[in-house]
């Protein structure tokens, strides 16, 4: 299952999906850039949770608030004292560190054998100075999560958009953890993305909508392919509870690597707006006119990274054809490779390809599709090889649909569209082609 792991990290690199970031100076500390594909899928993912959020329900606005924020804002939501901290031990020898729960209960390292120190707790907040001065009165943190920035807003956005409870607010934004084991390629990183979604509800009703967002979320991810046998729920137990929590559910993906979480549902109960309004000094509390009672909103909150389930995404869809399927003469021993995203996450949508290059009226024809369909769509152009081989290296990076411009074409002013999956072609009328595309994406 390593195996496919190397694949998909090949495959990323060299399709354009995701590269080490800094590489031209060797990489950087488990850090990554999304280059032209992965920037595309990211972009899906994000269009599809938002609307998922803003779209689907009422009640729920978006924010997109500062990365940087008062270092008070990380005082009163615990992150700078214990809750934000991972127990480590550090080898005498080597001075690696290790989580205490990599080592289980061993007092030898296990990379090189030496002693180990007894555990320390390492804070995961990644420092940073605003103004000319490095002191300690200039220092303050890239945000470690984006909900806190959602937390310190919410009487403004209860405020200028004059709403009522329930209601939610939306956030997608960067978030920095000094992690001090990433790992896993892209599933735990110093530097990534959130989208974060914070419901505000009556204390009593903290349970009914904690059940109605854990299902709301698990549906998204089978609504865009992801098999039921590779998802699961589960319930994190108090000891391993994040230090917000009053009850949290992790959605568990089956990973090459193994069962990982991918999105934290959490009841953080009035824990936030509590804090908030005791360090700010500004009462946080809601009135509610319906039962004429002032009380702190309880706040159900669901929090995925947008690289982790990227990777989730291009897991589950990674397929490997042996014998070829579409160089069928040449290719008997061949192992052709198939992204089957959902169609609405693949990076790009249709490609566009000539029958065959030598024919400057085919080119013409194929270019003037391009021009019709690129305002429209995410489209590729490829007239380089023969069709076969076009055909494979559009699977490969997962695109839906390829359009070709064939003899047939010059007569009728018809194109065939081939699907990915299926192989099938159809022949469609060139001034068909936008409709029956946005229908099938
Ligand atoms: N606001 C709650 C919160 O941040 P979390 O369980 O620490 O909760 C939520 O993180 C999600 O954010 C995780 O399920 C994961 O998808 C993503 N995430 C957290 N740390 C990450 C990291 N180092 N690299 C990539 N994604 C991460």
């Amino acid at each position: 299952m390593q195996n496919l792991m190397q694949k998909i990290i090949s495959l990323s690199k060299r399709r354009g999906f995701i590269f080490p970031s800094s590489d031209i100076y060797g990489g950087f500390g488990s850090c990554y850039d999304f280059g032209p594909l992965g920037v595309e899928m990211k972009r899906n993912i994000k269009n599809l949770w938002w609307d998922a959020m803003l779209k689907k329900h009422d009640g729920i606005v978006g924010l997109d608030a500062s990365i940087l924020m008062s270092p008070k804002v990380w005082q009163a939501s615990g992150h700078l004292t214990a809750g934000f901290a991972d127990e480590l031990v550090e080898c005498k020898k080597c001075h690696k560190r290790f989580k205490l729960d990599e080592i289980s209960g061993s007092k030898k390292c296990p990379e090189c054998g030496g002693e180990l120190t007894k555990p320390r707790r390492f804070n995961l907040m990644m420092k940073t100075f605003v103004g000319s001065v490095e002191n300690e009165a200039a220092t303050t943190y890239l945000r470690a999560e984006t909900c806190q920035g959602i937390y310190v807003n919410f009487l403004n956005v209860l405020n200028s958009m004059r709403m009522k409870l329930p209601l939610g607010i939306a956030q997608i934004g960067k978030a920095f953890r000094n992690e001090i084991t990433p790992g896993n390629y892209v599933f735990r990183v110093r530097e990534f993305e959130q989208m974060e979604m914070q419901w505000f509800c009556k204390p009593s009703e903290d349970n009914k909508w904690f059940n109605f967002w854990k299902k709301e979320r698990l549906n998204w991810y089978l609504n865009l392919g992801i098999k039921k046998k590779d998802l699961k729920l589960v319930e994190v137990p108090e000891k391993d509870r994040a230090h917000y929590a009053k009850r949290q559910v992790d959605i568990e993906y089956q990973f090459p690597f193994g069962w990982k979480e991918i999105e934290g549902v959490h009841n953080r109960g009035d824990w936030d707006l509590s804090n908030h309004s005791k360090h700010s000094g500004q009462d946080l509390s809601y009135f509610d006119d319906q039962s004429n009672k002032k009380y702190i909103p309880h706040i159900i909150e669901t929090s995925v990274g947008v690289e982790r389930i990227l990777l989730m995404f291009l897991c589950n869809s990674y397929k490997e054809i042996k014998g070829g399927r579409t160089i069928t003469t040449q290719s008997a021993k061949e192992i052709e490779s198939v992204l089957e995203l959902d169609k609405r996450l693949a990076p790009i949508k249709v490609i566009v390809l000539p029958l065959v290059r030598n024919k400057p009226e085919l080119i013409k024809k194929a270019d003037k599709v391009y021009n019709l369909l690129k305002t429209e769509f995410v489209t590729q152009y490829d007239e380089v090889g023969s069709i076969g081989r076009r055909y494979r290296r559009a699977d490969e990076i997962g695109i839906p649909f390829a359009v070709t411009i064939d003899f047939d074409t010059l007569k009728d002013d018809t194109v065939t569209i081939r699907d990915r999956d299926t192989m099938k072609q159809k022949r469609v009328k060139t001034n068909q082609l936008v409709d029956i595309l946005n229908k099938n994406i």
